[in-house]
């Protein structure tokens, strides 16, 4: 009877120098199963106690309740202590004071950074901005712009088709005429947006943005177009940028120009660094936009008098002035979304 006693206290101090020694919950779990499990030593102690006297048996019995009591909260109390060792190692592992890792912040894409800077240089002008369809009809974007069916001007525009008579808008003049019928004179207006042509190469694809612009009133001059330009250039690309006119041909203007600036890499110089500049290919000029007076026929097509009132338009590619004026080399890079590149303008 006293080696139950005996076994009992054995066991408890056995059990607490094991219970000291793991270092985890795993470890922790087994010399609980040992001790205190089902088929553990307490059990088997407990096993004995038939064997006892009866007036030994109560005691025998409490003794070994507090047996399981003191296991028990030993085991409780390593539980905690694993627990904060476990976290203290962990925060003892990184610096709480290390600052974080910053989001990033999306940005503006290039072609809506220069979109946005030229709509608000022309609406400080006095420009409304339009928008229209990008499903255009033949109509609108050739016949009444004064490309007649047929007419080999057409084949400037390399078409995508959607039916006999829709397509994809080739350009954004069709607001020209569009935004005229719901107008009276005089009329200033902007219209950025989306077109397509069948066209893809290393320098077009399918997709591409302009801006027309156009302005009606009496007595419009190619003074007043020149003006409104100059002073869009120098906007966007700096006053010491130059201008220059070059004669053209569009069948929904006349007369007809294009528009050159000198070269945003070698400052009109055509040299750079002691070789022909790669911009300009040695010229000192870059072509950035198509304009002119409106034509008394597209006049006509809006129902506005060519006798009283005159105005000029002009168009021009988001993708080639952003490339200009941001230093793009490839095209293919604006709609690539490569993050690395997009990051640059934020
Ligand atoms: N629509 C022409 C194009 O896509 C650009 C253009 C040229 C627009 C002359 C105009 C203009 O308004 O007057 O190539």
């Amino acid at each position: 009877m006293s080696d139950l006693f005996h076994d009992l206290h054995n066991l408890v101090e056995e059990c607490r120098e094991r219970l000291d020694q793991v270092s985890s919950f795993e470890d922790l779990e087994d010399v609980r199963v040992a001790y205190l499990g089902r088929k553990g030593a307490l059990a088997a102690v407990l096993a004995r106690l038939p064997e006892l006297s009866p007036e030994m048996r109560p005691e025998a019995g409490k003794a070994a309740n507090t047996a399981k009591n003191t296991l028990t909260t030993l085991h409780a109390k390593r539980i905690e202590e694993l627990k904060r060792s476990q976290s203290n190692a962990f925060l003892s592992s990184f610096d709480p004071a290390m600052p974080g890792r910053a989001p990033h912040s999306g940005s503006l894409h290039p072609i809506t950074l220069v979109m946005n800077d030229i709509c608000t240089a022309f609406a400080g002008l006095g420009f409304d901005i339009v928008i229209g369809p990008e499903i255009e009809t033949d109509y609108y974007n050739f016949e009444a712009l004064n490309f007649p069916p047929e007419h080999p001007a057409r084949d400037m525009q390399d078409t995508l088709y959607i039916g006999t008579d829709t397509l994809l808008r080739t350009h954004t003049s069709p607001l020209q005429v569009r935004t005229m019928l719901s107008k009276t004179p005089p009329v200033a207006a902007i219209a950025p947006g989306k077109v397509y042509r069948r066209d893809s190469d290393l320098t077009h694809t399918p997709m591409f943005h302009q801006i027309e612009g156009f302005l009606v009133d009496k007595n419009v001059s190619m003074a007043d177009l020149r003006g409104v330009l100059t002073a869009f250039v120098h906007r966007v690309f700096g006053t010491d940028t130059m201008v220059r006119f070059r004669p053209s041909f569009f069948p929904f203007t006349e007369p007809s120009a294009e528009v050159d600036i000198s070269c945003t890499m070698c400052a009109g110089k055509g040299v750079t660094a002691g070789s022909t500049c790669r911009v300009c290919k040695g010229t000192g000029w870059l072509e950035i936009l198509g304009c002119g007076m409106i034509d008394p026929n597209v006049f006509t097509s809006a129902e506005y008098d060519p006798e009283v009132w005159t105005g000029f338009a002009f168009g021009m590619g988001l993708e080639r002035i952003a490339m200009l004026k941001y230093g793009i080399g490839d095209l293919r890079m604006l709609f690539e979304n490569d993050t690395r590149f997009l990051r640059q303008f934020a």
